[in-house]
Order: C-alpha cells, then sequence, then structure tokens
C-alpha cells in the first residue's frame, strides 16, 4: 500500500488532484479567461500585502468562529458554488457538502452541479446554500427555486457576473463536457486516471443533475457553453434580480460585484450579502483583483451589507488578510476542489483544515485572538494598493 501523503499545505493537495483528474476538468478548473492576467493577479495581489507582527500579547483562547448571513461558521469561510464539482470526483457535490457540514462552514451548490439539489439534501442534514443563475426559462428558474426551498436551502446566491460565459482556449479546445466525450486524446487520457475512472464507473451521477431532466426542449446540456448561449438570460437587469430577491424568502446573496457602485444596487433590492468576486478570473479579463476591489467596496457600503470576497484564497494568511480588509468572510473554489479531487471528501476536510490551522497561527503571531478583531491595523499595505487608476464613470 503506498504511505498516506502528509498534507501540510493547499499545494499538496494540487500536486495529487493534477495526477489524478483527467486533464479536462483540471484545466476547466485551473483556468481563467483570455490571458488569464485576473486569474492570476487574485492570487499575486494578496502576497503583495504583509502582515503586521506583534509580540508579547496573550494568545490563549483563540476564536476564529463567527457568522456568515447569519449563519454560525467555525471559521469565515464558505464553500463557493463550483460547476461540474461532480467530475472532479464522483459524487463530488454530495462528498463537499459532507466534508463542510462536519467542519461547520456552509456549502454552496451551483446551479451547473452534477448531483442535483436533491442528491445533496438527501447525504446532509445542515441546510446548504444554493447558487441559481437566471435562465431565459422563467418556468425553469421558478422551478429550480422551489425545489431548493423543498431541500431545505436557507440562503440563495445569486451569481451576476456569467450571463455570458467567458472564454477559456483551454474548455474549447478540450472540448469541454460533462459526461466527457470519448475522442482518441480524452480516452487516451482518462485511461491513467484509474482511481477517477472506477469511482466515476461507480455512480449514476455523471450529467447536470439540476437540468438534465428538469428543463424541457434543451438542446445539448452537456456542455456548459452551449446551455451558457442557450438557457442564461441576458437581459437580467436589476429590475429581474429585485423580481428574484421579492420571490425567495429566505437570506439572499448577490455574487460577481466588483464595483461600488453595484454595491449600492445591491443594497438597493435588499441583498443580505454581497460578493466581491470576478468569478476567479474566469469571467472579465483584465478587471482588477477581488482582493484590490475589496476595500472601496467596503468603505461605500461595508457599514450597511455583509461584504464578502471570493478570487484567490488559497491559505489562512489570505482569510485574514481580506477579513482584515473588512470582509465578513471568504468563499473558496479552487482550494477546495484540489482537496476532493485528490481525496474526495477527507481532501475536502483536509484542506479545510490546513486553512483554519494557517488562520488561527496567523491571527496569534499578529496578536489577535478573536476573529471579530482584526482590521487594517494588522496589515502593512502598499501605497497604491487600491488602485491609482483613472477612472471614467458615468454614473458615479
Ligand atoms: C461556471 O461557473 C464557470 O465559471 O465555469
Amino acid at each position: 500500500m503506498l504511505p498516506k501523503p502528509v498534507i501540510t499545505e493547499i499545494e499538496d493537495l494540487h500536486r495529487i488532484y493534477r495526477r489524478r483528474v483527467p486533464k479536462m476538468f483540471y484545466d476547466y478548473c485551473q483556468s481563467g479567461s483570455w490571458t488569464e492576467q485576473t486569474f492570476r493577479e487574485n492570487e499575486t495581489d494578496f502576497d503583495l500585502i504583509r502582515l503586521r507582527q506583534r509580540v508579547a500579547v496573550d494568545m490563549e483562547g483563540r476564536s476564529t468562529a463567527t457568522t456568515m448571513a447569519g449563519r454560525d461558521v467555525a471559521m469565515p469561510v464558505a464553500l463557493a458554488p463550483v460547476g461540474l464539482t461532480g467530475m472532479q470526483h464522483a459524487d463530488g457535490e454530495i462528498l463537499a457538502a459532507k466534508a463542510a457540514e462536519a467542519f461547520g462552514v456552509p456549502y454552496c451548490l451551483s446551479t451547473m452541479s452534477i448531483c442535483s439539489i436533491e442528491d445533496v439534501a438527501e447525504a446532509t442534514t445542515a441546510p446548504f446554500w444554493f447558487q441559481l443563475y437566471v435562465m431565459r426559462d422563467e418556468k425553469f428558474v421558478d422551478a429550480t427555486l422551489a425545489r431548493a426551498k423543498a431541500a431545505g436551502c436557507d440562503t440563495l446566491v445569486l451569481t451576476l457576473d456569467l450571463q455570458i460565459l467567458g472564454q477559456r482556449h483551454k474548455d474549447i479546445k478540450n472540448g469541454l463536457s460533462a459526461p466527457p466525450k470519448l475522442t482518441p486524446a480524452s480516452i487516451a487520457n482518462m485511461a491513467t486516471k484509474v482511481g477517477w475512472g472506477r469511482d466515476m464507473l461507480r455512480t449514476k451521477r455523471r450529467f447536470f443533475g439540476n437540468i438534465v431532466g428538469h428543463a424541457e426542449g434543451v438542446g445539448d446540456a452537456s456542455s456548459l457553453s452551449s446551455w451558457t448561449a442557450e438557457q442564461f438570460d441576458p437581459q437580467l437587469d436589476w429590475d429581474k434580480v429585485k423580481r428574484i430577491a421579492d420571490k425567495w424568502e429566505g437570506k439572499l446573496v448577490l455574487k460577481g460585484i466588483l464595483d461600488a457602485d453595484d454595491a449600492e444596487m445591491a443594497l438597493q433590492v435588499g441583498a443580505d450579502a454581497i460578493v466581491v468576486s470576478n468569478h476567479g478570473g474566469r469571467q472579465l479579463d483584465g478587471a482588477l483583483s477581488s482582493i484590490r476591489m475589496l476595500p472601496e467596496i467596503v468603505d461605500r457600503v461595508g457599514s450597511r451589507i455583509e461584504v464578502w470576497m471570493d478570487g484567490g484564497v488559497r491559505s489562512g494568511q489570505d482569510v485574514l488578510k481580506a477579513v482584515a480588509l473588512g470582509a465578513r468572510g471568504v468563499m473558496i473554489g479552487r482550494a477546495y476542489i484540489y482537496g476532493l479531487g485528490a481525496m474526495g471528501e477527507a481532501g475536502v476536510t483536509a484542506a479545510l483544515e490546513v486553512i483554519r490551522k494557517e488562520l488561527d497561527t496567523t491571527m496569534a503571531l499578529c496578536g489577535e485572538k478573536d476573529v471579530h478583531a482584526l482590521g487594517p491595523h494588522n496589515l502593512l499595505v502598499p501605497k497604491g494598493f487600491r488602485g491609482e487608476w483613472e477612472e471614467h464613470r458615468t454614473n458615479a
């Protein structure tokens, strides 16, 4: 038997993940749109912020616990909605939701998941969150919301930055689909992914579970790009967002806000929280990183609404930096997908444990005992970090 790998950092999981999962799905996770500038800067901009070391401060009895949209969380981290999670590991959404529940952080299921809303509800007891893309077909949207409510979802995460899909070159070149299309190249690659294939053959969940069998008269529901082009509503505007907000009875989180003016709009439709996000650098290439945009948005609306962020969070130090800059919490995507693809449920737990330990130790070395006490005083932020760009606003 192979020795159990020692996991001390997220990169350990990334390395195993890369070896275990077919290239098509690895590339789907590990890419941004076009030049990938925003994708890269989401990570590298975190490195520009440094931490302020303090000493001789009582560090006994530390706590990373807080709340996100009223939910008690073991640390200010939620698992972000990630499309095709069930292709990274068989039954991936179920496994990630179970790991999140046991750890005490929220799990958010994507519309474009492989396991369905009902599959995840059946496997878990804590209410999970549901992420919605607004489709042209209002009946489908209403039915999906009703299914989420019936499954006990108490929080709706409405994604606003993907009504058309940003182009990711690798997905096109790989012919990304779920289940994977069998081409000589994909067969040759999958043949080397023995563990992944064995688990995948054992499950029946290999299609977009919230869509196949639930949407009528659809074209190709196996490809994210064709489904998006056909079904996502390009006419989504704030009136439609408001209509969905009024319909949904639970908490509402608006994801994909990268501009303070849009954050104001989110407040007006009655959202409970916003996620400062550029979709992990997968949509508007050339947009600024989420961590760079966070302070301005916190300044504008932070006293009136919970502000969260996602994009580039790969460590507890990153979580600390985001919280110190005013985020109530963060969402992680790739960091837990690496764990899931590497080792299933145990890998998601390992990712969460790595991040919590890093957060806890970093808090201590910064002289803080309570995650709520974190603030800009813990950071050294380079001059100009908030941006020296000239803006040409018409509606500021
Ligand atoms: C979908 O959410 C994607 O970014 O691929």
